[in-house]
């Protein structure tokens, strides 16, 4: 573009340009201007200036230093550069460069009159958009803004695509701190032999994070074998386990390898281990120890590499004390213990896996459904998850499916927030809604019996009467 040649900036345009919010960079937008001409980069800077921060910038060497230190999302570069700026090589290098430094970046080239063939070429290696000079700036604002658009777009895909993805950890998502806690403990551990015992409430994760030692460990392209000894009655779990010659019982017609055999090579999970019988605690630790088995009715000791991880959802060490559990089998399977906390005590958990998993199941179903509303995200962080992982996953999977908004809603999820009825009056409707509360549920306990429900309330009898006329509590009210 010649001096002369000043871009109509001042003209308004005859259309909205897209006034989408940049969520991403909440600053104004930085576009970088690559231009070795001062005045035509000092024109742009002041054109654009009000909807941009326009970053300056005359050769490839100073335009790439603000895109590493900057992270400009969109550029306009002039194709010829210094030291030579009759040619194009500078402007090509230029554009390489700024791709490979950011895939996401934004470059619109800018190519003089009757350089088409140039401007497709920056096309093919990837830019953005070409412009030839001169500049219609009303023009250039629309390129710009839509490039801008695109960039946001990019960059909230790629934010979420990180979430969905098992960016976590092994299909594992977490970041409180005590995740991240776990995730570094099953690190250690991959990498060595030892047996692992994964403790946890129901729910939690604990078959996951087997799963994730196994695929951290060398032993992850053999199998990962899991068996839960509660759902295997006791009577077929030897067999299972340790496999059994021909003959060994009667209708054992063939020859059957066990479980542990299968897993030969790789890792063997046993699930609910506080659910096995003493009998066979004493082949395991065996196994454990030697690191060979017997077939039932075999007579030959067959040797198996395998790494043994078990879990448990109960108190092994009270197992061990009420004689249910070998101590000798808990300190062998349990040289390292990984302990995962409740849901309720992962600080941000809830609410990042409710997200993702919302967004998944809408997804899979079909359904247009955007978030949770503002209700929603407290009773989600309120609760207290008994179930954990697995009981938010059936939640919201049934919500998903229910729901008639846009949004999720506490009834949604058959969450109704804890304080939802003592919200939207004072502390004093709150008191009294809560003394309501507590009184009838003492009357209904007690069946009416107006004396054990005033001791119960640490009150006296004459109090609680009166208590029951001002909250407006009728005797018909009690269960009798
Ligand atoms: N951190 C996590 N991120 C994503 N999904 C998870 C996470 N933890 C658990 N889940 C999911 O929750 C469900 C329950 O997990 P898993 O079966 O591993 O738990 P568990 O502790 O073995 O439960 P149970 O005691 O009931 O056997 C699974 O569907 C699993 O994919
Ligand atoms: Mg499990």
């Amino acid at each position: 573009m010649s001096q002369q040649e000043k871009p109509d900036f001042l003209q308004p345009l005859p259309y909205s340009l897209h006034p989408t919010p940049n969520t991403l960079h909440p600053s104004k937008r930085k576009l970088l201007v690559v231009e070795d001409d001062s005045s035509i980069a000092t024109q742009m800077k002041w054109a654009l200036a009000q909807d941009y921060d326009v970053l300056l910038a005359e050769d490839r060497n100073s335009a790439m230093e603000v895109v590493k230190t900057q992270q400009p999302s969109v550029v306009t570069l002039d194709l010829g550069l210094p030291p030579r700026p009759g040619e194009v090589e500078e402007g090509f290098l230029a554009l390489g460069e700024m791709l490979s430094q950011d895939s996401l970046i934004k470059v619109i080239v800018i190519t003089g009159q009757g350089e088409k063939g140039h401007a497709l070429k920056a096309i093919g290696e990837g830019a953005y958009d070409f412009f030839c000079k001169p500049i219609q700036i009303d023009e250039l604002k629309v390129v710009l803004s839509r490039a801008f658009y695109v960039s946001q777009l990019e960059h909230e895909h790629r934010e979420l695509q990180k979430r969905m993805s098992p960016d976590a950890f092994e299909g594992m998502l977490g970041t409180s701190p005590k995740m991240q806690e776990v995730f570094s403990e099953i690190r250690k551990v991959a990498t060595t032999d030892i047996p692992v015992l994964v403790l946890g409430e129901s729910g939690t994760g604990k078959e996951l994070v087997a799963h994730a030692i196994h695929q951290r460990s060398s032993r992850k392209d053999r199998p990962f074998v899991v068996i839960n000894c509660s759902a295997i009655p006791e009577s077929l779990l030897e067999s299972e386990l340790f496999g059994h010659e021909k003959g060994a019982f009667t209708g054992a017609h063939i020859q059957r390898k066990g479980r542990f055999e299968t897993a030969q090579g790789g890792t063997l999970f046993l699930d609910e281990i506080g659910e096995l019988s003493l009998a066979l605690q004493v082949k395991l630790l065996r196994f454990l120890q030697e690191q060979k088995i017997e077939r039932i009715g075999g007579r030959e000791e067959i040797f198996v590499d395998a790494r043994v991880l078990a879990a448990s959802n109960r108190d092994l060490k009270q197992s061990v004390q009420e004689g249910r559990f070998r101590e000798d089998l808990y300190y062998r399977l349990g040289v390292v213990t990984i302990s995962l906390p409740p849901l309720r005590e992962r600080e941000g958990d809830g609410l990042l896996l409710a997200t993702i998993l919302l967004q998944r199941y809408a997804d899979e179903n079909k359904r247009k459904i955007t978030g949770f509303t503002p209700q929603a995200i407290r009773a989600i962080e309120a609760y207290h998850w008994p179930g954990n992982i697995r009981e938010l996953e059936n939640r919201i999977k049934r919500a998903v499916i229910m729901a008639e908004g846009a949004k999720l809603t506490p009834p949604d999820l058959e969450l109704v927030a804890p304080y939802a009825k003592y919200e939207g009056g004072g502390l004093r409707e709150a008191r009294e809604a809560l003394e309501k509360d507590l009184i009838e549920r003492a009357l209904a306990k007690n069946k009416g019996n107006m004396t054990k429900a005033a001791e119960e309330l640490g009150i006296s009898r004459p109090t609680l009467y009166e208590l029951m006329e001002k909250l407006g509590i009728g005797k018909n009210k009690m269960p009798r």
